[in-house]
């Protein structure tokens, strides 16, 4: 199970790239901290809040969207890639926020979405103002209808937030009532698919990375990176007998990329993709630093992602398979050697990550309050310890719980689309200090744009900064020991230490993980971190490193 080894390396060689150990922590901009007093989010609150994310001892910050944007999904519907929503605040609160980051010694990943746009692109409305078969409509995917009138879709293709991926013109309040064609959504009818075919659009992307590259970011995160280049005939999708048609769903935690079938997705996961990120890969070479990619590509199999992350395209891509796996040793270790394996063909290295904005938060999906935080510690103390880059959630540092969001208050467009809970409940905002809501959120009083728990007085970073044993307090220290570990050997050797039970060796520490409810033995040694209290036993939902 060999990796390269950051330490084996000359620091400038091709290998000793900052990210391949980073630890990258997620803002969700919208919810973590708000300079304004709007109830939303911005650049400027998230600048204040870096001393913070330096002492809690990560890497780099990626920020999901900040570009001008509708907002119905949150940013990830882009009306302009080279401006700030005002929401956000501006391109001088960009550079000044990118500027602090680096002062710190903090790196910043954009999140870049460039499978779609949203309806309000300059160049979404001049498709829907011109004729069909005309040049603007050919940097989206309009087609005719099916059936007589074309009343029928062009395809059988679902979105993933639900519902048909076709929209008809006549039926956007911006399109003309006697328009003939539909328009392709894989997500929201806000959200309208590029045509990557068309060389126009790889052409505005290049721009649009060397506008943030320009500007001093340090890598992206890219959106929906498997979607970009359907299959060129967007032909239906071959659906089991008694199935429904159905996008892949990035929400839908039971399609494990370990454990699924193959579906037929003409939609997904095209070989053309990685032309696109050949192109980019060469691109940010030209800019000095270590740039880097990084793709949320829900691809079917560990052999498709991997091609993402070939030596001349991203350097990482999200291993989302931890984040969908139950509470379990055995699916753990399924987990870390089904990584390494689909990785050892293309030298990459591994990424680990628990949740998300799109996940219900990893409290909460093992099984919530005292033994769901046990547990959320010790799979993050194991996650910690492996080699590769491992991505935090904010507030998962504070052991926040998936939100029970009242109805009224949902404002996700899946739930929108099909009245299912969705993600809202991981995307309440931050609780910083104080008593009451918003929990120093933001300047004043009342609720920000998603309420917040009034329970959550305890959770805040200003009560846990105080307190030793906090959820808080365990992440600084995991993180240290992490760093600590940096100049460790990146081979892991898994160990049998009996049911229930996780082990692996890195270098001279050892980590178990028991996920059992017995007490086992742990290995003789040096406790350098644990997610809760140990003795010479290690008690159930409970995590140790031990070095010799
Ligand atoms: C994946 C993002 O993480 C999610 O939040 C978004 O809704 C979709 N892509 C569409 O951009």
């Amino acid at each position: 199970m060999a990796l390269n080894d950051p330490n084996q390396v000359a620091p400038d060689a091709p290998g000793a790239e900052w990210w391949r150990h980073a630890v990258i922590y997620q803002v969700y901009p919208r919810s973590f901290a708000d300079a304004d007093g709007d109830g939303v989010g911005d650049l400027p609150g998230i600048t204040a809040k870096l001393p913070y994310l330096r002492d809690l001892g990560v890497d780099a910050v990626w920020i999901s969207p900040f570009y001008m944007s509708p907002q119905k999904d949150h940013g990830y519907d882009v009306s302009d890639y080279c401006d700030i929503d005002p929401l956000f605040g501006t391109l001088e609160d960009a550079d000044t926020l990118i500027a602090t980051a680096h002062e710190l010694g903090l790196r910043i990943i954009a999140d870049l979405v460039p499978n779609h746009s949203s309806d309000q692109h300059e160049w979404f409305q001049a498709a829907l103002a011109a004729a069909p078969g005309s040049p603007e409509r050919a940097r989206y995917l309009f087609r005719d209808g099916r059936g007589p009138q074309g009343q029928e879709p062009p395809n059988n293709w679902r979105s993933v937030f639900g519902g048909n991926a076709w929209t008809r013109v006549a039926e956007h309040p911006d399109g003309r009532d006697d328009d003939p064609q539909w328009y392709l959504h894989l997500f929201d009818s806000t959200q309208p698919d590029f045509d990557w075919r068309n060389p126009e659009v790889g052409d505005l992307f290049e721009e649009v990375l060397r506008f943030w590259l320009d500007r001093g970011v340090d890598g992206f995160r890219v959106d929906v990176a498997h979607g970009l280049l359907k299959e060129e005939s967007l032909r239906d999708q071959v659906v089991e007998e008694g199935e429904e048609p159905d996008s892949a769903a990035p929400i839908n935690e039971e399609r494990s990329m370990v454990e699924r079938t193959l579906r037929d997705e003409p939609m997904w996961d095209q070989p053309e993709v990685h032309d696109v990120y050949r192109r980019w890969h060469d691109v940010l070479a030209e800019y000095d630093g270590d740039r880097m990619l990084v793709a949320e590509a829900w691809t079917q199999t560990p052999e498709s992602m991997a091609r993402f992350v070939r030596d001349d395209e991203m350097s990482q891509a999200f291993n989302f398979s931890w984040l969908l796996a139950p509470w379990s040793a055995e699916a753990f270790e399924g987990v870390i050697t089904g990584t390494f394996a689909a990785l050892a063909d293309v030298q990459a290295s591994p990424t680990w990550v628990l949740s998300n904005h799109d996940v219900v938060r990893h409290v909460t999906r093992y099984g919530g309050g005292a033994q769901g935080l046990a547990r959320a510690r010790a799979a993050t103390l194991t996650m910690l310890a492996l080699p590769g880059s491992s991505y935090v959630y904010q507030g998962e540092e504070l052991g926040l719980e998936q939100v029970d969001v009242a109805p009224e208050h949902r404002q996700d467009p899946s739930y929108l689309r099909t009245g299912e809970v969705g993600r809202d409940g991981c995307r309440v905002p931050m609780p910083w200090s104080g008593e009451k809501p918003p929990f120093g959120f933001g300047p004043g009083e009342g609720q920000p744009w998603i309420p917040q728990p009034e329970g959550w007085a305890d959770l805040t970073v200003a009560a846990q900064q105080v307190d030793p044993d906090s959820t808080l307090a365990f992440y600084q220290r995991a993180l240290a020991a992490r760093r600590a570990l940096a100049g460790t050997t990146s081979e892991v050797e898994m160990l049998d230490l009996g049911t229930d039970v996780l082990a692996f060796r890195r270098g001279p520490v050892t980590v178990v993980l028991n996920c059992g409810t017995t007490p086992v033995s742990r290995p003789r040694g040096e406790v350098v971190a644990s997610s809760g209290p140990v003795s010479d036993l290690l008690p159930g939902d409970t995590a140790v490193w031990v070095r010799d």
